[in-house]
């Protein structure tokens, strides 16, 4: 009893493909652009490429990229998006081990999926990278219309799967860059000398029975943290704020008290939801309209979006660092990163090497 362990079980998955390690020729008749640089674009079966990759790039990428094929029972031009459930299973499963073994020990994992097997994946993914490494699901806005042929529920959403390599307490994802909309909720109702601020909630939960003390507002109000939750300052230091004008009753002093938390005083930057809207990263009509601009013969259904692109490397990695894709598609991933000045590697099953503009 004591080995048991909950995992997802499929037909085949105790036989993985024994895959050896190939190396990688340079085919200089497909050079773009600044032959110095170490970007690569893999042409290949992407099992053979990570395989390769890993005997030198273990541990070393930031930022992993994927949007493998969803399985939603479509036959694109571009590729079958037909397999039989467990052999879906089995071939992300033999790449995600991989890619596990690529990312460096602050990388992250960035899984784009939808309905079909994405709670699948979910599971796989917890068993690969250890449930607490998971670091949460985004929402993404793909589309806008509904599909009024459907007769339940008309899904507008993709889903991207977020796990970190180590998430140690000290782990973090960039910030979003600070908006003028955001600065904007920043007020100054008592003329602080600190400039503007917003407040923020004193109490948390759960409960820590030692920050469960009463406040007397300046009105004369006593005030205790809700049931199940405590103040997030102990006595004394809730104190030291009030001395210091960093709590806030309201106009009248005689609201619930609140911590100010000043502008001047923010870390640089926002931190990102996990909703995002088709406002903020575009949708998929946005992503067909640019794969168009390159390729208007054979434009895959559910490309993504340069925005989209952005905002994940953007979060998950820093200029200079190792990011990588090994479903690519029709090339956004190596477009946007080497734009913003990450080094990539990615990896193409088909032949062309598809760049979105001129780099
Ligand atoms: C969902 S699409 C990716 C779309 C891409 N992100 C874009 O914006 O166009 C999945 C891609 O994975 C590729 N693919 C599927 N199986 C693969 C394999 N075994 N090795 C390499 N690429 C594969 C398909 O050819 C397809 O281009």
């Amino acid at each position: 009893m004591a080995n048991q362990k909950l995992e997802l079980t499929w037909v085949g998955k105790d036989e993985q493909p024994r895959v050896e390690p190939r190396i990688l020729l340079h085919d200089p008749s497909k050079d773009y652009g600044d032959s110095d640089t170490e970007n690569m674009l893999i042409h290949g079966d992407n099992l053979l490429a990570l395989k390769a990759l890993e005997q030198q790039y273990s541990g070393q990428v930031k930022c992993i990229y994927i949007d493998p094929p969803y399985n939603t029972g479509s036959a694109f031009e571009q590729y079958d998006d037909n397999l039989e459930h467990s052999t879906w299973l089995s071939l992300i499963y033999a790449r995600l081990l991989i890619l596990k073994n690529l990312l460096s020990e602050d990388g992250s994992i960035w899984i784009s999926i939808d309905d079909d097997e994405g709670h699948y994946l979910k599971v796989i993914c917890d068993e690969i990278f250890g449930r607490y490494n998971f670091i949460e699901e985004v929402v993404w806005q793909r589309s806008f219309s509904p599909i009024n042929l459907k007769k339940t529920l008309s899904r507008c959403h993709d889903l991207i799967l977020v796990y970190a390599k180590n998430k140690t307490p000290n782990f973090e994802l960039n910030k979003l860059p600070r908006t003028l909309e955001a600065n904007s909720r920043y007020k100054n109702p008592d003329n602080d000398s600190r400039g503007p601020w917003t407040s923020g909630d004193l109490s948390v939960g759960p409960r820590v029975e030692e920050n469960v003390y009463e406040i007397i507002t300046p009105s004369g109000r006593k005030v205790l943290p809700p049931d199940g939750y405590s103040w997030r300052l102990s006595k004394e230091r809730f104190n030291e704020f009030v001395r210091d004008n960093r709590i806030w009753f309201g106009d009248k002093g005689n609201n619930t008290p609140r911590i100010k938390r000043f502008l001047s005083e923010t870390r640089q930057g926002i931190v990102a939801m996990t909703l995002w809207s088709r406002e903020e990263v575009g949708d998929s009509q946005e992503a067909k309209k640019e794969a168009k601009s390159f390729n208007s013969k054979s434009v895959f259904a559910t490309p993504k979006q340069e925005r989209l692109i952005e905002r994940i490397l953007s979060l998950g990695s820093n200029p200079g660092d190792l990011v990588l894709d090994s479903f690519l598609g029709s090339g956004t991933t190596a477009a946007v990163a080497h734009k913003m000045g990450r080094r990539y590697r990615q990896i193409v099953k088909s032949s062309a090497t598809l760049f979105r503009k001129e780099l």
